[in-house]
């Protein structure tokens, strides 16, 4: 089975500096630790004024270390024991102070210690007052950092800071940190150059100004997808009727058809279309721009038209060396009902799943689903996250960009 941890057996020092947003720092920590990864914790003197160093120790499950010179119980001092089993160096929030440090080479600290001594890879997330972040000594010593070799920085948020201020310095979510985190990390097959564009959520038709006709897709599958792709080096695009924070495009739509024109206005420069949004078939043949009020009689009869089937539409127009992956949530006939849509619309491949199944699929953090390939090829995939299934779909992926790739060259 794919593994279920992106960050399995990678070693992580999350180094948390002086600022309030120290108290993100544990959520991320947990994060962290929850994605595989062990999770060793250095506090700067100033960050232990806002978090204490057990809440780390809790969370992490490993000890925290504060002090440069803690009484050795290896050979080896700490800074270069630490600093040489990392796979990554955080830090997490990174205040001006350790910033500028970072870019004129001081190490005065346990933290700014280790990151001297280690060759991991580094990523900041500053995040400090606005006025701070715009300083030009700030901006120079972030320049100095972008520029060197292995630093990546994940810029803060613009935003009302703790201190009732606002503008840029708000630290990036811990979405968009976990995120670039599992991207830097991959090692498996990439995707890289490739654009990938994904769809998810559920549709909503308008009925009137309050009710909608929708579906009970979460879309979290899509965000499964769109996130394993950009963990791999793709640049993404994720067409979704849930909006969440993320490293790349995330364009929010509503309707049926604010989805099929986000979706054709991509398609023609992606090099796949990974269709995982549980489209409305129909929606009301009238919009009512008043609600509609209850009525002396019993029932009410509200007509529907068909809405346009973006998949089919974008299976007709696909060139040679496109790729197109359908879903098809099924009641009944699961395998019968997908291999008809995978011939019918032109795709390369599709996900089918039994919605009857209780406890997976619409809403769920997991699935159970069989993949049906346009060459004949069928795997199924027994219960497993969204995020497993996503890395079996960039798998395939690669696997059918090489497949065109060939034909394209014997050609
Ligand atoms: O035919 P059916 O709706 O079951 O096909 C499901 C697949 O087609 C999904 O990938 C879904 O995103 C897509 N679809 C679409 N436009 C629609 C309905 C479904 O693109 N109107």
């Amino acid at each position: 089975m794919k593994e279920l941890k992106p960050l399995n057996g990678k070693t992580i020092i999350l180094g948390v500096s002086g600022g309030i947003a120290a108290y993100k720092a544990c959520d991320l920590a947990s994060g962290l630790r929850q994605m595989g990864a062990s999770v060793h914790v250095v506090l700067t003197s100033n960050a232990k004024e806002f978090v204490s160093p057990l809440t780390f120790q809790t969370l992490t499950r490993n000890p925290v270390h504060c002090e440069q010179f803690e009484a050795l119980g290896e050979w080896r001092p700490e800074h270069i024991e630490l600093a040489q089993k990392a796979d990554l160096l955080l830090v997490a929030p990174a205040t001006a102070n350790v910033i500028a440090k970072l870019a004129t080479g001081i190490c005065d600290d346990l933290l700014t210690t280790i990151v001297m001594a280690s060759r991991a890879k580094i990523m900041l997330a500053p995040a400090m007052n606005p006025n701070m972040f715009e300083h030009p000594a700030t901006q120079h010593n972030l320049n100095i950092l972008e520029n060197r070799y292995r630093y990546e920085i994940i810029p803060p948020d613009f935003g009302e800071v703790a201190c009732g201020d606002f503008g840029q310095g708000k630290m990036a979510s811990l979405d968009v940190i976990l995120t670039s985190i599992t991207s830097m990390m991959f090692t498996g097959p990439m995707l890289s150059g490739r654009h990938i564009l994904v769809t998810g959520g559920g549709t909503r038709e308008a009925i009137d100004p309050v009710r909608f006709i929708g579906n009970r897709s979460s879309g979290k599958m899509g965000i499964a997808m769109a996130d394993a792709a950009y963990a791999r080096g793709a640049d993404v695009t994720l067409v979704s009727t849930v909006g969440v924070e993320r490293p790349y495009p995330v364009i929010l739509v509503e309707t049926a058809q604010d989805m099929q024109e986000a979706v054709e206005g991509e398609f023609d420069s992606c090099d796949a279309l990974v269709m995982t949004a549980a489209v409305s078939d129909f929606r009301p043949l009238a919009f009512s721009a008043h609600k509609i009020k209850k009525t002396e009689s019993e029932d009410i009869v509200l007509e529907l038209t068909k809405n346009p089937d973006i998949l089919d539409l974008l299976g007709r127009m696909k060139q040679n060396d496109q790729v197109i992956i359908g879903f098809a949530a099924e009641s009944e006939s699961v395998m019968v009902h997908a291999a008809e849509k995978l011939a019918r619309k032109n795709l390369d491949a599709i996900v089918g799943n039994d919605i009857t199944v209780p406890d997976i699929g619409f809403g769920s953090d997991d699935n159970a689903v069989v993949i049906l390939t346009a060459d004949g090829g069928k795997e199924n995939l027994p219960r497993m996250p969204k995020r497993a299934i996503a890395e079996h779909l960039c798998d395939l992926l690669d696997e059918l960009f090489q497949a065109k790739n060939a034909v394209a060259v014997s050609k």
